[in-house]
């Protein structure tokens, strides 16, 4: 998909469709009014006749407007509640969603959007843009990998963005790039995430790091194996892959786009390619979500796939913890004690409780590339759903300026989360009569005690911890990978760069 900017004149664009917005359908301004008058009130008389619903990102396709180049309108509404007001930056999502939704069902090559006029608060030109562009690429989006027959491909291939002011291009063509490459950061993620667990192994994620790197140079790939665990003494991330065929990998991608010298922000992900609980063995019914149970690390691939794309002048490290949760005959029993990179021990009293045990040794194993951040993103407890559903993420820090510049980051990239409290009343409820610590902390406050296990290992350095469990994927008809919090962390590091 080609997306660019346009600063022809709208009625004058040879274009398969011109994209319109009706922000008052009483009073038709911008382009829908250069379009309009050109069309001798066309337009207007449609408006009239109440064709266009009075609902927010409502569309309607015109064909043969007279007297313009363009083969077909679309009309989107771009009306809040007063249409006078600027809309919010939500409602402009929905937008910009609709104005995807409408691209594909016509069979238009090419079109040019004349939405950047909408008003909107809190977002910018450059917002604006970008809001368009990833709600396309993210539209676009198919997982056929697993089937014989295709789907069929978009047939748009070319949206050009009207801006009425030259002036502007650098800052609509930033924000597309942003949207594109944010947009192709959930790409990744979410194809990592849908792929059945038989194929996507540890194994199959070190070679797709390898693989990115093939396709971005600038990025700097390592791969630890379990010998080479052993040798870091990583027994409790050796302790999840004990029970599995599949060899566990510690996978790290460096970025550096900052100076030498600029401390990276470090991202870890879960990447259990498959969750059976071990030992601890999960209940049947829906355990095939389970192949989910590497969203995290999907994301921190998505993630340094954008980054490296869009250049951006800061230092990233993305690591992912990689290993299959199973019930082998050498999987580690309830009870069993294993010594963690830390030296702190740990006794396993349930082994679905994994994700903490691979990312606490990721957590030690990173203070090697002296951080500024951590921030480690997992599908860790079924807990977080019960608290914050399906909608938002939980958020765990050792930091308020972090955790207060990722709660911002959520809320301006319509991908949010909420903090948690990790004090010390619920510190002690992690408490072991046989090694330093247990691996859970009892049925109360369960995604809480999470991260406060994860805590006892971030202690260098400011931290924050990312619950995706209830956002990573949907369930029932529309199951597959959502791509969060790919938005998020991208609307972090991208203020973090400028
Ligand atoms: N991967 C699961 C968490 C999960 C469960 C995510 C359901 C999404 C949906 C994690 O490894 C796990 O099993 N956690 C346990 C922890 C418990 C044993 C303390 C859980 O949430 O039940
Ligand atoms: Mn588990
Ligand atoms: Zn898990």
């Amino acid at each position: 998909m080609d997306i660019s900017v346009s600063n022809a004149e709208p009625a004058k664009i040879k274009t398969g469709c011109l994209v319109l917005p009706v922000s008052n359908q009483r009073k038709l301004s911008g382009c829908t009014a250069a379009i309009d008058k050109a069309s001798d009130g066309y337009l207007s008389n449609i408006l009239k006749q109440g064709d266009l619903s009075t609902k927010l990102a409502a569309s309607l396709t015109l064909h043969q407007v007279p007297n313009i180049a363009a083969k077909r309108v679309v009309l989107i509404n771009t009306a809040g509640n007063k249409s006078t007001d600027p809309i919010s930056a939500t409602d402009f999502d929905k937008v910009a969603g609709s104005q995807a939704r409408a691209l594909a069902d016509i069979n238009s090559k090419d079109a040019t959007s004349c939405l950047l006029e909408t008003e909107v608060d809190s977002k910018d030109l450059c917002k604006k843009a970008q809001s368009l562009a990833q709600a396309l690429v993210a539209h676009n989006y198919r997982f056929d990998m697993h089937k014989s027959s295709k789907a069929e491909p978009v047939e748009l291939k070319k949206l050009s963005l009207h801006c009425d002011n030259k002036k502007n291009n650098k800052t609509v063509s930033t924000g597309i790039d942003r949207g594109v490459s944010i947009g192709n950061g959930m790409q990744t993620a979410r194809d990592l995430g849908n792929m059945a667990a038989n194929i996507c192994t540890p194994t199959y994620l070190a070679n797709h790091a390898k693989q990115l790197k093939k396709a971005l140079p600038s990025l700097k790939v390592s791969v630890l194996n379990e010998a080479q665990m052993e040798k870091l003494k990583m027994g409790s991330l050796l302790s999840v892959s004990a029970g599995s065929e599949q060899e566990a990998r510690l996978i790290c991608m460096e970025y550096k786009g900052g100076k030498a010298s600029a401390k990276p922000v470090v991202l870890v992900g879960k990447g259990i390619t498959f969750d059976t609980g071990g030992i601890s063995i999960k209940p049947s019914a829906g355990m095939d979500e389970m192949k989910f149970d590497m969203c995290g690390a999907a994301s921190v691939f998505g993630v340094m796939r954008a980054v490296a794309e869009l250049k951006l002048p800061i230092n990233v490290v993305g690591v992912v913890a990689a290993a299959e949760n199973m019930p082998g005959s050498k999987a580690t029993k309830p009870g069993d004690i294993v010594t963690s990179m830390s030296g702190q021990t740990i006794e396993v009293l349930n082994t679905d409780a994994e994700g903490r045990l691979v990312l606490c040794d990721a957590l030690t194993y990173i203070s090697k590339y002296k951080p500024d951040v951590v921030i480690d993103i997992a599908t860790l407890t079924g807990a977080v759903i019960i608290a914050l559903g399906h909608h938002t993420t939980g958020l765990m820090s050792n930091d308020d300026k972090l955790a207060a510049d990722l709660y911002e980051a959520g809320i301006n990239s319509d991908d949010k989360c909420w903090r948690l409290p990790i004090w010390d009343e619920y510190q002690q409820q992690l408490s072991s009569n046989f090694a330093d610590i247990p691996n859970i902390g009892g049925r109360a406050a369960g995604s809480i005690t999470a991260g406060c296990f994860l805590s006892r290992f971030a202690k260098d350095y400011q931290w924050a911890h990312l619950d995706i469990a209830g956002v990573a994927w949907k369930q029932g008809a529309a199951k597959g990978a959502t791509g969060r919090p790919v938005p998020m962390l991208m609307e972090y590091l991208i203020n973090r760069a400028s």
